[in-house]
């Protein structure tokens, strides 16, 4: 046996260079097509450089589209100016969901040692104002995905009033959500507060998509196996989709990985869709498990209707299944009735297949004339088979 040469071993990696620079995790240092953006968010935190208090700001923008990356690079590069009485803290509200917790981990943040619980509100509210003030601290505290803190209005108008409580030092707030019609939410006072400033992030186009696609590539991939076409289906795909990087950038991975899987050398159009169709159910199952349990029920149901082969159900002629509501609902109902719960009334249940298919999980089409009077049909859009094991996974594994 002769003994392999470099280039062999590094060929039995397949065709990546490393993976990481693919995952979500990793931030490239150059954000591409961000320079405005970048530069709003910098010029709103700018003036705790100069010893003043920086304004606060809303940044507004769909999924994926670079939001908590450029923050957080803004929020490095002022770290970087190394100025002591400048803490910036950055905090994800899908952990830190409430203005308890939020005060709580700012203290932990220049008092690792503060124990963790049993303080009231106000004791936390006092420590924080302290460190602030004895120290001429200006705080810029970072709070991404905001719509997650259940009691946002206290938390903003805490924050703010905290401005006129402290003789010394100041704080501000940079928000950031993707949901649309939060705002509606907050009362006009702490929207006020809050929206300083706003900032609005666009979904990227097609041709930004692939920018960003490719810079990744030259870092991730071995040189020439990512097929051109590959990356202008991804980025068109991810583009029609919200325009969501982080969806491109899956979408290349797994088609990479389906490249590995297959020995192929090169990333190609048939990966790419492979990865789609992967990504699209994974993101439904996701979707699935975050369901009430009547909706999933009701899935469930319509998925057993969907695997019974005695079932006498309307083939359409694209050879689409469709079932008829009223036997979907008394499917529905008899599981209901199995797993120790009370059916909801018919009302209910269209209501629930109306946030079903807002969801893509199914669709309605209303029957024509002859077909049992006028009903509504059905469809599954995912694997009989995989929604229920989804859905098992929760339901029927509670004690
Ligand atoms: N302009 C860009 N250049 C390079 N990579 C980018 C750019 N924008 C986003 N990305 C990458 O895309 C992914 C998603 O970006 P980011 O997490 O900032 O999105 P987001 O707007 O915060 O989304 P969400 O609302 O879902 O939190 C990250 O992996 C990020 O590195
Ligand atoms: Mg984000």
């Amino acid at each position: 046996m002769v003994a392999p040469s470099f280039g062999d071993i590094l060929d039995e990696k397949g065709i990546f260079l490393d993976k990481r620079v693919l995952s979500p995790h990793y931030t490239p240092d150059q954000l591409l097509y961000r320079d405005g953006e970048i530069t709003s968010i910098m010029k709103a935190v700018a003036p705790v450089l100069k010893g003043s208090r920086a304004k606060n700001l809303f940044i507004y923008g769909k999924t994926g589209t670079g939001k908590s990356a450029s923050v957080r690079q803004v929020l490095q590069k002022l770290e970087a100016e190394g100025v002591q009485e400048i803490a910036v803290i950055y905090l994800n509200c899908k952990v830190y969901d409430s203005r308890y917790k939020v005060l709580q981990k700012c203290i932990t943040q220049f008092n690792p040692d503060f124990a963790k619980t049993g303080y009231s509100f106000a004791l936390l509210y006092e420590k924080l104002l302290d460190w602030v003030e004895e120290k001429n601290i200006r705080l810029i505290l970072a709070l991404d995905e905001i719509d997650t803190v259940k009691d946002l209005d206290n938390l903003v108008y805490t924050l703010t009033r905290a401005n006129d409580d402290l003789g010394k030092g100041c704080v501000s707030l940079i928000g950031i959500s993707n949901k649309i019609n939060f705002k509606q939410r907050l009362d006009p006072r702490s929207k006020s507060s809050l929206c300083e400033e706003e900032l609005i992030f666009q979904p990227y186009n097609a041709q930004q998509l692939k920018g960003i696609l490719e810079q990744r590539v030259k870092k991730g991939f071995k040189p020439n196996s990512v097929g051109e076409s590959a990356l202008n289906l991804s980025s068109a795909i991810a583009a029609s989709d919200n325009g969501d990087a982080r969806y491109a950038l899956l979408l290349l991975l797994r088609a990479g990985e389906i490249a590995d899987s297959q020995k192929d050398q090169v990333v190609l159009d048939k990966h790419v869709t492979l990865a789609q169709k992967i990504a699209d159910e994974d993101k439904a199952y996701e979707v699935i498990s975050t369901l009430p349990a009547q909706q999933q029920i009701l899935l469930y149901g319509l998925a057993t209707l969907a695997q019974d082969v005695s079932y006498k159900r309307l083939v359409e002629d694209n050879g689409e299944k469709l079932y008829f509501s009223g036997e979907v609902y008394e499917q529905y109902s008899r599981l209901c009735k199995k797993t120790g719960r009370e059916p909801r009334t018919s009302r209910w249940y269209r209501e629930y297949l109306g946030e079903l298919e807002m969801l893509g999980l199914i669709s309605m089409v209303e029957s024509g004339k002859g077909i049992r009077g006028h009903t509504t049909l059905i469809k599954l859009e995912y694997a009989p088979e995989k929604v229920k094991k989804a859905i098992e996974k929760i339901l029927f594994t509670e004690n």
